[in-house]
């Protein structure tokens, strides 16, 4: 799991009045709104005696510790010690970790980690969203699956012709090619060509003939783990699922899932398109849940490549350097050595910021190592 990420925590929908707990890379957090409106992510231990914030209230503003009534600002700076009001005393310690947050997209995306605003990578863009050209249906999904192992399933093609019988024949499995791959620092995307079924279902099947040569481009981003898949069904027809595959632990995913389509537009096709994106990630699930190892591999030496692996490829190599450049990952081994024991910190801007250590110790990190170089043989196969 990677830090200073943007990650997408809920839907703006389910934070309302009360404090929201949602968990990501392991740890707890609160999301709450102030009497602007405005979505807010602390951390969600009271410093005070480990009172659960989300299980609390919002007053004035502030998320609430059901425990003993201290209040927390947006900032995560302690501002009501109620038991002290005599004296009107605050310790200057008592701060939770507060990150930045951004709605989009109907989401409430978190940045879980201390990078200076000016180098995130930015929130992936979806310029169909709310263009009424394009109509919507979304989606929620679990998987009992490493976020790595999601991703990459979600930009490989070549399973398509097995795993997803509406996009694929086994049939002309050989004939699929990625035609075009453009990689940048955060993101890649890529073109390929594809034989699938005609569709079925009421005037569904006038959108392309069986086998018709068509265009997918998947696309990733390392920011929120996310996937863009991009399905010309025809020249004119066009489907894009975008999903936010957020880490919940170690072995849990959820994705956000989004999927637009600029034909038959009125909410009366809305079911079918649901059913069918929650078709696809069932046929996901059932292939994801089962491989191994439950990990992403670090290093390709363990398994066997070939060319039209080459779009994962990419995606593994930007992940490894983040993690061995960039030092990224959570040392999930010595976080489990303390579980129950010791609350670690995801790095927050408001800690740095106030230049404090902090209560509880920074989440233990994997240590900068020389690059792997399997990674790059594969990548230009
Ligand atoms: Fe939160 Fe005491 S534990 S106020
Ligand atoms: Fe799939």
């Amino acid at each position: 799991m990677l830090i200073n990420l943007w990650y997408v925590a809920e839907w703006s929908d389910k934070v309302g009045k009360e404090p929201v707990r949602v968990k990501m890379l392991g740890q707890q957090f609160v999301l709450f709104r102030d009497e602007e409106g405005k979505a807010h992510c602390l951390a969600d231990t009271c410093l005070h005696r480990g009172g659960s914030l989300s299980k609390g209230w919002v007053t004035d503003g502030n998320v609430t510790c059901p425990y003993h009534g201290w209040q927390y600002s947006a900032d995560g700076k302690c501002v009501v010690i109620p038991s002290e009001m005599e004296d009107g005393r605050i310790p200057e310690k008592a701060r939770v970790d507060s990150y930045p947050t951004e709605e989009r997209y109907g989401m409430v995306w978190v940045f879980m980690g201390d990078l200076p605003e000016s180098e995130r990578f930015p929130i992936p863009p979806f310029p169909e969203y709310g263009d009424p050209n394009w109509r919507s249906v979304t989606s929620e999904w679990e998987w009992q699956a490493d976020a790595g192992r999601v991703l990459e399933n979600g930009i490989d093609i070549a399973h398509a012709s097995f795993v997803h019988p509406m996009f694929g024949h086994n049939s002309t499995a050989q004939r699929n090619k990625i035609i075009k791959l453009d990689r940048h620092d955060n993101w890649a995307t890529s073109t390929n060509e594809m034989y699938p079924p005609q569709l079925k279902g009421g005037l569904r099947r006038f959108i392309r003939k069986d086998k018709a040569k068509t265009y997918v481009h998947p696309t990733f981003y390392m920011s929120g783990n996310t996937i863009r898949m991009h399905i010309e069904a025809n020249p004119k027809m066009h489907i894009i699922m975008f999903d936010a595959n957020t880490p919940v632990d170690e072995h849990t995913t959820r994705t956000f899932a989004i999927q637009v389509r600029n034909f038959f537009r009125w909410r009366l096709f809305d079911k079918g398109s649901l059913k069918r994106l929650e078709r696809v990630l069932r046929e996901d699930t059932a292939i994801v849940e089962e491989t191994r190892p439950f990990y992403l591999a670090e290093t390709l030496e363990n398994e066997v490549s070939v060319k039209s692996d080459r779009f994962m490829s990419t995606f593994r190599k930007m992940r490894r350097d983040l993690i061995e450049q960039r030092g990224w990952q959570i040392d999930s081994d010595e976080v489990e050595k303390y579980r129950g024991k010791k609350l670690f910190a995801i790095p927050s801007p408001s800690r740095r910021e106030a230049q404090e250590q902090g209560i509880e110790p920074l989440l233990p990190l994997v240590p900068l190592s020389a690059p792997s170089r399997s990674v790059d043989v594969v990548e230009s196969a």
